[in-house]
């Protein structure tokens, strides 16, 4: 008999706690292009922020709630009146908003964090769902540190608020404690043991302190969790979240063990999680399951062979299935602007009018001088030429020289409002000496924290991307610049960040 199969909701929460782990700051804009390329994947749920938490989430989860239509747009809330009204403020224009409180029920959370009894923190868990229900219909309630919680006053709580009106319980395993034959049963024995269970789905969330959380999400799918909590690329706090790509690739290779699927058009986990380690500034590494740049690389002869004749001898996923290949290559040097901009919308980018035209004028250049034009390639397009940030400096013209025998050297001319101002200085390196004439032209003193470069594309012509981290004025930013040249490329990064940090300040 065939079994029939099962939805699985994935609650994306890469915004909120991704976007916890440290050094993670994105800022509203690069949100907003997160939030909309999670929608376009298919996405049922995103959790854009926790409003009460500073002004800046508030706005950001704003805006996130008023631009996305398809997915439910989330916000975090303590299961506080002030938490759940701020929450409401941010989501009361979404098309569909959920409120997601939060409160812990183990016991080592409730005496020594909440210093409440058990009782106390039932009664807190009730009315918070009730004042959240009596603001919006979709209302999710987490039982914080769950995985470590007392089962039977677990189930109470849950049973409770089932009651008080939550749409969805979710049991998270905050911690990262659990196993996945234990999970399992905890996911089992709620399901059997709260009464009205059926009455709300069954979430749950995992951390990746001992590198289980997507084991731990798996095995509470197969005792019927229908919602799984997670990130793409797995970042959040400590250790992490389980990973989005990794729990979505393995309901679709191993059906026939979860019988279960799910909305994601999985040829966007590439495109996705390289926007997400762009905007974090975390890197990939390159054996990570499903996006790591080796995922799908075959380099001993034996497997190669293997491949050649049949693929399935050595891969169980097509690198295609989830945008790895095939489907990055899209434009060319004769590609026009109807269809530069139609390929951004797919990609979930959203720009106006003179963007688009400014972003194609780059785009052009960059055809003449590449053959092929990667989905990758755009984005650094994108992310170089249509700043985010206010344009306060701009670079007008580089020239360097450098060698073994002689000192390196570089003359950098910038822009700002009509003027352009030249430096020359020599350096460690062309790079270092473009740095400290950029710091000079510009009067910020930055210290460079990180510096990364990395090709975006394959091919002897291919763009090459530095990402840098900068500190100066007590603000630390993560940016980027590219462009086939790396040294200009690491001018971009540099510029970029001051005129973020000039951006903040103003
Ligand atoms: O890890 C956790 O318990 C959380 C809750 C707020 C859902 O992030
Ligand atoms: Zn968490």
């Amino acid at each position: 008999m065939i079994k029939k199969m099962d939805k699985v909701l994935i609650f994306d929460t890469t915004l909120r706690d991704g976007e916890q782990a440290p050094g993670a700051s994105m800022n509203r804009d690069e949100k907003l292009a997160i939030a909309s390329a999670l929608e376009y994947m298919g996405v049922d749920i995103i959790e854009a922020g926790f409003p009460v938490s500073s002004p800046g989430d508030f706005e950001s989860v704003k805006l996130v709630a008023k631009n996305v239509k398809k997915s439910i747009v989330a916000g975090l809330a303590r299961s506080v009146k002030k938490d759940i009204d701020a929450a409401y403020d941010a989501l009361k224009n979404a098309k569909h908003g959920r409120i997601h409180v939060f409160l812990a029920t183990s016991n080592i959370h409730m005496k020594f964090k909440l210093k409440k009894s058990p009782d106390e923190v039932l009664a807190m868990a009730i009315e918070a769902v009730k004042y959240a229900r009596g603001k919006m219909a979709d209302v999710e309630f987490s039982a914080e540190d769950a995985s470590r919680s007392d089962r039977d006053f677990l189930c109470k709580v849950i049973e409770a608020v089932i009651k008080a009106g939550a749409t969805t319980v979710n049991i998270p395993d905050t911690v990262g404690y659990t196993v996945p034959s234990l999970f399992g049963q905890l996911i089992a024995h709620v399901k059997n043991n709260v009464p009205n269970i059926n009455k709300a789905v069954i979430s749950v969330h995992c951390h990746d302190d001992l590198g289980l959380s997507v084991s731990n999400s798996l095995a509470a799918v197969e005792n019927g969790a229908r919602q799984v909590e997670c990130t793409v690329n797995g970042i959040g706090e400590r250790a992490g979240n389980a990973a989005m790509e990794e729990i979505v690739m393995a309901l679709k290779t191993r059906k026939d063990i979860y019988h279960c699927e799910t909305n994601i058009k999985t040829a966007e986990i590439c495109r996705v999680s390289r926007l997400v380690s762009k905007a974090s500034g975390f890197a990939v590494a390159p054996n990570k399951a499903i996006v790591g740049g080796n995922a799908f690389l075959h380099e001993s002869g034996i497997h190669q062979h293997g491949v050649l004749a049949e693929r399935s001898t050595y891969e169980v996923i097509h690198g295609e299935d989830v945008g790895f290949t095939g489907t990055g290559l899209v434009l060319g040097k004769h590609s026009g602007r109807h269809g530069f901009s139609e390929r951004l919308k797919l990609l979930g980018i959203k720009l106006t009018e003179a963007q688009i035209d400014q972003a194609f004028e780059r785009f052009k250049i960059v055809a003449d001088k590449k053959k092929e034009i990667y989905d990758e390639d755009l984005f650094a397009i994108i992310e170089d030429e249509v700043r985010i940030v206010k344009n306060i400096w701009t670079l007008h013209s580089l020239e360097y020289k450098s060698g073994t025998q002689v000192e390196p050297m570089m003359t950098i001319a910038l822009k700002s409002s009509g003027k352009v101002v030249t430096k020359t200085l020599t350096g460690d390196g062309p790079v270092d000496a473009c740095y400290k004439a950029i710091d000079l032209i510009t009067k910020v003193k930055g210290e460079l924290l990180d510096y990364n470069i990395h090709s975006v594309t394959q091919g002897e012509d291919a763009i090459g991307e530095v990402t840098i981290k900068l500190k100066a004025k007590q603000e630390t930013v993560i940016a980027h610049g590219a462009s086939t040249d790396i040294v200009e490329a690491s001018a971009k990064a540099y510029i970029n960040a001051v005129n973020k940090i000039l951006s903040v300040k103003k």
